[in-house]
């Protein structure tokens, strides 16, 4: 082949190609634009004759406070490759990204040009920006949904809600409120042991578990956070609310889900809290909730596998 026909050959490749191919001259002063292919100038809007002899940072407009442009610098500077995500402007003053590779040419030793390929993936990264924003919309609906898909119980948002409301009613009609916080104990080894799968697996079963104890339609359990699970009823059924929830905790052991690594049982155990009072205009619905949580707290550190009732209740 010979070198005419091997460079006619390259330049009609370099024409065909969907890429931007840019080159620019190291040795010269402020690395002017030398060639670009036809593919760069529709990218850009600019003809070739209009590109050539300027620097490349022209197309940043006045967008030039990129970390991209600084990886650029850097890179130029060490003499090495480089390869970028940089907001460009066209002719028209349209915003396109511009995926864009460098890499240095030497001849004898010395870098006298630099090569580059650029590719507009404005499309691309809207579409990431598209799903990124509905994988934010999906969490938020998720986060407020009624229902905690996990465990099939009532959401933490509506446990929230339908506590308040439940708090108003029994404050309005003088009734009492009896409430419930469950922690699975020591499901870090469990975890450790049979992995994230097994231990939503878990979770579910000791869900149902504690759901099953609450049997009015009115009583409402949800996921309070990870591994704790909250529930309020008007008036539990079955006796005195300490008794209710040790016999809760009873449940949750009979189902003899193994944990051959918890400390206190062969088979996972839950600790609780429980308070039953009659909201007065004097209590706080939060300050109930922090003190419920202490006590949970509490019986986790006395041994776990018990549940404490809050004494603040009457
Ligand atoms: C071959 C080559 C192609 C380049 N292509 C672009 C480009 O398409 N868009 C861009 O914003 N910068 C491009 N640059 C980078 C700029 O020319 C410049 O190096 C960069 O803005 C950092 O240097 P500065 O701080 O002097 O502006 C290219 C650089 C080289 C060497």
């Amino acid at each position: 082949m010979t070198r005419r026909l091997k460079n006619s050959l390259l330049e009609a490749a370099l024409h065909g190609i969907r890429d931007g191919v840019i080159v620019a001259n190291a040795r010269a002063r402020d690395m002017p634009i030398v060639y670009v292919n036809p593919a760069f100038e529709q990218m850009t809007g600019y003809t070739e004759a209009e590109l050539v002899g300027r620097n490349f940072r022209f197309l940043q407009g006045d967008d030039r406070r990129q970390r991209a442009v600084s990886e650029i610098r850097e890179a130029i500077a060490e003499g090495r490759g480089c390869e970028v995500l940089l907001r460009n402007y066209r002719k028209d003053g349209s915003m396109f990204w511009n995926q864009l590779r460098l890499q240095p040419f030497e001849e004898k030793g010395r870098i006298s040009w630099w090569i580059g390929t650029a590719t507009d993936v404005g499309a691309l990264h809207d579409l990431k920006d598209k799903l990124r924003n509905r994988q934010r919309a999906l969490a938020e609906a998720r986060a407020s949904a009624p229902d905690d898909r996990l465990t099939g119980l009532r959401s933490r948002v509506f446990f929230d809600e339908a506590l308040k409301r439940e708090w108003s009613l029994c404050l309005r009609e003088s009734r009492s409120l009896d409430l419930f916080l469950y922690a699975i104990d020591h499901v870090e080894p469990y975890l450790d042991t049979f992995g994230r799968r097994a231990t939503d697996v878990c979770l579910r079963q000791v869900a149902s578990g504690i759901r099953g104890a609450f049997r009015r339609s009115s009583d409402v359990c949800a996921r309070f956070d990870d591994w704790r699970i909250a529930c309020f009823a008007s008036r539990v059924d079955g006796g005195p609310v300490d008794e209710f929830a040790a016999g809760v905790c009873e449940r949750v052991k009979a189902l003899c889900i193994h944990h051959p690594h918890s400390p206190i049982s062969r088979f996972i155990t839950v600790s609780g809290a429980a308070v039953s009072l009659s909201p007065d205009a004097s209590m706080s619905l939060t300050e109930v909730l922090a003190s419920l949580e202490e006590s949970l707290e509490q019986a986790v550190i006395d041994g776990g596998d018990r549940a404490i009732v809050d004494a603040g209740g009457s």
